[in-house]
């Protein structure tokens, strides 16, 4: 090892968070030679995937083998290879990689309060609580990893919340879906079942939101045999079909080659999606997916579940493999989940028993589930006056840069939303704050929103890695103005591609959108460290169709110690 490299590694990396992002973040710098701390205010590993947070009915969106981490096979800890995974299943992988790996190296139970600057400038100061002890306690470290996770702290509309509840005399259950695994025996305790007739005399749960945590919930309270109801302005779409796809064109580079890049990196993209007949193809493709669909779910043309984002253009997409007849299509189809859609809650009741419709129209309920959706988990964590300093606050948008794509799929885009208009997102890659990128002491993994997670956050911890190590086959922005310069040009990107999506205001989820084109931004990380990208192989029409097995990133460690080697000499 050089003097330069055992400089790098000098002091103590924090992670925090023990979610999948945190658990590879930690994984990839400790074996890179770093010392690693991961806190997480939870009582074992895995995030939304820990006891507290799954219940049953909570099934993972991914096909299997696709959601995970190279460093651990998902068998035989879990062995069927044909269904969907469970959050039970999530929660023994997540738990299993902690234990195997990452042995003492873990504090669970601690809380982080407040992150600072350390005392001389540099480095970190974490106010942090033992939340059995309730003890505060100052910790200094010398880089930080934030693996906090998107959907660890949930949004709820003021006008709905428990104190909103409380105040208009309604004093049933009212819980955000971030709370529902340690709720849901509660709930059903409060509410009793239903009697073979659906009984009138029984107000339901009512349910608000459309998004996939709604429908999980729904679909596990339908199934408990509970009245339930959800209200929603619109539907996540889905993918689904009578057979599961083969692994060529489900796990495969497919959907990607559909979605345009910021760059388009092959003939055939370049083909899709600049020429008139590109665009033709592309969207009968998308239709025609949306469409197969609903028939395979069995939703009828005039049913309120059509009423959903364009897949095209969105992230709220979930993929249903074959459709469940326990499934939240099926069960509303069967009437078992009473949908009222297109509305919104608008408050609760003055008579204490129900809520409120913007409409106007009074709905009795037995219970209130918020699927409202999530809020940035940073505010709470970082002061005003550091989120400033270190740049991790949302920018205005800057129209004097014009970015423009001529891509002949983006024509006929869907309306921009009103705040994606006047913010954009400040973390370079969805992983550096752009201002701060000369310090290399700060990283952010797991906002970068990817329906390949495992693979997207492994990528994504090595380029950390090398970030932090200085290593010089990165390619990096050299100061914080140009990192700031290509930042606005990513967002001006994702303004284009994702109109409907405020980024910016949710930034610990969605500081960059990988979604369809997840495997494009993770060949930008490749490149940027100067590694084979596209590594599924083919040859220049067969690419698309090649299964994407994460045991092609299992050797980054290698590669890039390699490319370390040879630098040197
Ligand atoms: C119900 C549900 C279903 C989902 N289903 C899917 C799916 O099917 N497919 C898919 O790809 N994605 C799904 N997701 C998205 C999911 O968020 C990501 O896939 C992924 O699990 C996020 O991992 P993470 O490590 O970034 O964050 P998390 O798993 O949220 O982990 C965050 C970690 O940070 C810690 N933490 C946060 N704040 C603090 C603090 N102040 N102090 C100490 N510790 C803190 C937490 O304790 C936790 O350990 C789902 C999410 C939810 C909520
Ligand atoms: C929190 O406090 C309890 C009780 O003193 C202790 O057993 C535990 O180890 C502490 N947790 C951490 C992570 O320090
Ligand atoms: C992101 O923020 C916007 C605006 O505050 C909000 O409407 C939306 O629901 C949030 N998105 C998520 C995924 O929570
Ligand atoms: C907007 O962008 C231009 C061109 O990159 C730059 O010169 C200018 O300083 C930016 N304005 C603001 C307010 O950041």
């Amino acid at each position: 090892m050089t003097p330069q490299l055992g400089d790098r590694l000098k002091g103590t990396v924090v992670v925090i968070g023990a979610g999948i992002a945190g658990l590879i973040t930690a994984y990839t710098l400790l074996r890179d030679g770093f010392e690693v701390q991961v806190l997480t205010r939870d009582a074992e590993a895995g995030g939304v995937w820990s006891q507290d947070r799954i219940y049953p009915g909570l099934f993972l969106n991914n096909v299997h083998g696709e959601y995970r981490l190279s460093p651990m096979e998902m068998s035989p800890l879990v062995e069927r290879s044909d269904v969907r995974l469970g959050g039970q299943d999530l929660n023994k992988y997540t738990t299993a990689f902690a234990s195997t790996f990452l042995k003492g190296k873990i504090e669970y139970g601690i809380e982080v309060h407040r992150i600072r600057r350390g005392p001389a400038g540099s480095g970190w100061q974490l106010e942090v609580l033992n939340r059995s002890t309730a003890l505060p306690e100052t910790r200094l470290y010398d880089r930080l990893v934030l693996c906090t996770g998107g959907c660890s702290a949930g949004f709820v509309p003021e006008s709905l919340s428990p104190s909103a509840a409380s105040a208009a005399g309604f004093h049933r259950i009212v819980c955000h879906s971030v709370d529902f695994g340690r709720k849901r025996a509660e709930l059903l305790a409060s509410v009793p079942e239903i009697g073979l007739e659906p009984s009138r005399t029984i107000p339901s749960i009512v349910v608000v939101g459309g998004g996939k945590s709604a429908q999980d919930i729904c679909t596990y309270l339908a199934n408990e045999r509970r009245k339930v109801t959800i209200v929603c302005p619109d539907f996540d779409a889905f993918t689904a079909r009578p057979k599961p796809l083969p692994d060529f064109i489900r796990k495969s580079r497919l959907l990607a080659l559909l979605s345009p890049h910021i760059h388009l990196r092959t003939g055939l993209e370049r083909f899709l999606h600049t020429t008139r007949l590109g665009k033709k193809i592309v969207n009968s493709w998308w239709n025609r997916l949306a469409e197969d669909s609903y028939r395979a779910a069995g939703v009828p043309a005039d049913s309120p579940l059509r009423r959903a984002v364009r897949p095209f253009w969105h992230t709220r997409v979930n993929d249903e493999g074959v459709p469940r007849s326990n499934g939240f299509h099926a069960l509303v189809s069967a009437g078992k989940v009473e949908v009222i859609c297109p509305a919104r809650v608008a408050r609760y009741g003055r008579d204490g028993i129900s809520v409120i419709l913007e409409d106007g129209r009074s709905l009795p309920a037995s219970a209130v589930v918020l699927s409202t959706g999530y809020r940035s988990s940073w505010p709470t964590i970082f002061d005003e006056e550091t989120t400033k300093d270190l740049g991790l606050d949302p920018q205005p948008v800057n129209d004097t840069t014009t970015h423009q794509w001529k891509y002949t799929t983006l024509s006929n885009a869907p309306p921009l939303h009103p705040e994606a208009k006047r913010w954009s997102s400040t973390l370079y890659h969805g992983i550096v704050p752009a201002k701060h990128i000369v310090h290399r002491d700060l990283a952010v993994n797991g906002a970068v929103l990817s329906p390949n997670f495992g693979y997207t956050t492994e990528v994504t911890a090595h380029w950390i890695s090398s970030y932090f190590l200085g290593d010089r086959f990165l390619r990096l922005p050299a100061t914080s103005e140009e990192a700031l310069a290509l930042t606005e040009r990513e967002a001006a990107w994702l303004r284009t591609r994702y109109p409907q999506i405020p980024t910016a205001l949710n930034n610990s989820h969605t500081s960059y959108l990988a979604f369809w084109s997840w495997p494009q931004h993770v060949d930008d990380l490749l490149e940027d460290m100067g590694l084979p990208v596209m590594r599924s192989g083919g040859n220049a029409l067969t690419w698309p169709l090649k299964v994407v097995d994460l045991k092609e990133i299992s050797s980054l460690k290698e590669e890039r110690d390699k490319k370390r080697a040879g630098k040197k000499s």
